[in-house]
């Protein structure tokens, strides 16, 4: 709702331009007037525009703080299952025991996947990214639902998401089954969303004794929490630029994974991993530091865009960290590694200075090993979890009249010029 105007002079015009306050957080200037004034905003990173209205989630940088549907992070992942918690970004709050119930069956009935779809791993090199086949696979669903799939149908809409959500963890453990050269486990209906997941990952056809560990399925259901949503982030913001073109929904999402892999974003916890390795030993730690400093590599698992203080994520990762490490008995010199180079960065004033903090990507990873994952799955159990919230951005989206997502630019190439025919060029 507009609040009062703020005012903008160009050229001696002066614009009127309305302040708009949400229920929490800045409020923003609402620049359509610019249309008229001959400008376009400039903003690289779009690190000050909001170029949606969104009730899912809210995140206070300078407090730590991460609310989905209002509900604190660290409280849904201490008390809530995944699927809950997706269920709230879907819908707006948590279920019913009676929604819980509902939810739960329509999502175990959703798992398996078309029979089809397993001859696209064959065309896969063994040793593939399995983010490059993430990619692939989740884009090739919108081939298995796309005729019959109308995106302006409600109903439509709320079925895809179920099968996103319900799909990911068996292409997910897939996409490493089949790096393994092993055969693809089918869902288990009566295991619930992260057993079913580590089963899929873990178990093999000739093991008919496969257990569980509850410590771990219930790391791993908090991993998923974890990561289920995060505003309008790089990967949220390119699914909904996808869908804002009305493109197929599984298209959209697997846009999404696309942008997630980046090292910047969800590549995070892989790069992390890969740069402890790099350092090896504690001793090299100062060494490193310096390399960090003079630019040359960033201390990965560390900093944010948004939070500039804590990142309140990390905070249930680190005690979920220690409580995995603790359960499986696990004096891993990976950590005693990671512990020496947080030490160091929370107190040398190159990081307080710009205020870098251990992200969620620097203790998902050291859990993720623990549990026995590759380190090239981490990212695509990242696009797991994150499945739930990049649907319901879709959805929301949607829900509502919207506009083709359609930036402008700042042109600083050749001006016009004439055509030279290639025997004159020099
Ligand atoms: N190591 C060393 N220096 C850093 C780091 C880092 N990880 N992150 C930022 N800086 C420095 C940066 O060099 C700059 O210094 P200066 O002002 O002297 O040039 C200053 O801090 C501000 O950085 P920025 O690049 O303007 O910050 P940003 O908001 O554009 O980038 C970020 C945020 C997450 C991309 C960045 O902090 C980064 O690359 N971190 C490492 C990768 C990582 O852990 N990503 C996971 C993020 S959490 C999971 C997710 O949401 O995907």
């Amino acid at each position: 709702m507009a609040d009062t105007n703020a005012k903008l002079t160009v050229n001696g015009e002066e614009y009127e331009l309305p302040i708009i306050k949400g229920t929490l957080g800045r409020p923003v200037i609402d620049i359509a007037a610019l249309q008229e004034s001959g400008f376009w905003s400039y903003d690289p990173g779009f690190k000050v525009t909001a170029p949606v209205e969104s009730k899912i989630t809210y995140i206070d940088g300078g407090k730590g703080e991460l609310l989905h549907r209002g509900y604190p992070i660290d409280e849904l992942a201490n008390n809530a299952e995944y699927l809950e918690v997706a269920y709230a970004l879907l819908h707006g709050g948590l279920p019913t025991a009676e929604q819980k119930a509902e939810f739960f069956e329509k999502i175990r009935e959703h798992t398996p996947v078309h029979d089809q779809l397993r001859k696209f791993f064959e065309g896969f090199r063994r040793d593939a990214h399995p983010m490059a086949i993430m990619v692939g696979v989740v884009g090739a669903l919108s081939a298995f639902y796309h005729e019959d799939l109308d995106v302006s149908n409600e109903e439509h809409r709320e079925i895809t998401a179920i099968r996103l959500i319900a799909k990911m963890p068996t292409l997910a453990a897939m996409s490493y089954k089949y790096s393994q050269g092993e055969p693809f486990m089918y869902p288990r209906n009566d295991f619930n969303y992260a057993e079913n997941f580590l089963y899929m990952m873990f178990a093999t056809p000739a093991d008919v004794d496969y257990e569980k560990n509850d410590v771990i399925t219930r790391a791993m259901d908090k991993i998923f929490t974890l990561h289920a949503d995060h505003e309008q982030n790089a990967s949220t913001s390119t699914v909904r630029l996808a869908g804002s073109t009305g493109a197929n929904p599984y298209a959209c999402i697997a846009a999404g994974i696309a942008a997630l892999w980046g090292p910047s974003h969800g590549g995070a916890n892989e790069a992390v991993l890969e740069m402890l390795d790099e350092i090896g030993t504690v001793e090299n730690v100062p060494e490193f530091m310096e390399k960090v400093k003079s630019r040359e590599v960033k201390l990965m698992g560390f900093g944010h865009r948004v939070y500039k203080n804590f990142d309140p994520r990390a905070q249930v990762m680190k005690e979920t960290c220690d409580e995995v490490l603790e359960a499986l008995g696990i004096n891993d010199p990976k950590l005693e590694l990671a512990m020496a180079l947080e030490k160091i960065a929370l107190e040398d004033p190159f990081f307080i200075e710009r205020n870098l903090y251990p992200n969620v990507d620097f203790y998902s990873g050291i859990i993720l090993k623990a549990i026995g994952i590759p380190t090239s799955m981490f990212t695509v159990i990242f696009a797991l979890a994150r499945t739930s919230g990049w649907i319901s951005h879709w959805l929301e989206m949607h829900s509502a009249p919207f506009k083709i997502g359609r930036p402008r630019q700042l042109y600083t190439g050749e001006t016009r010029r004439d055509f030279v025919k290639v025997e004159d060029r020099k």
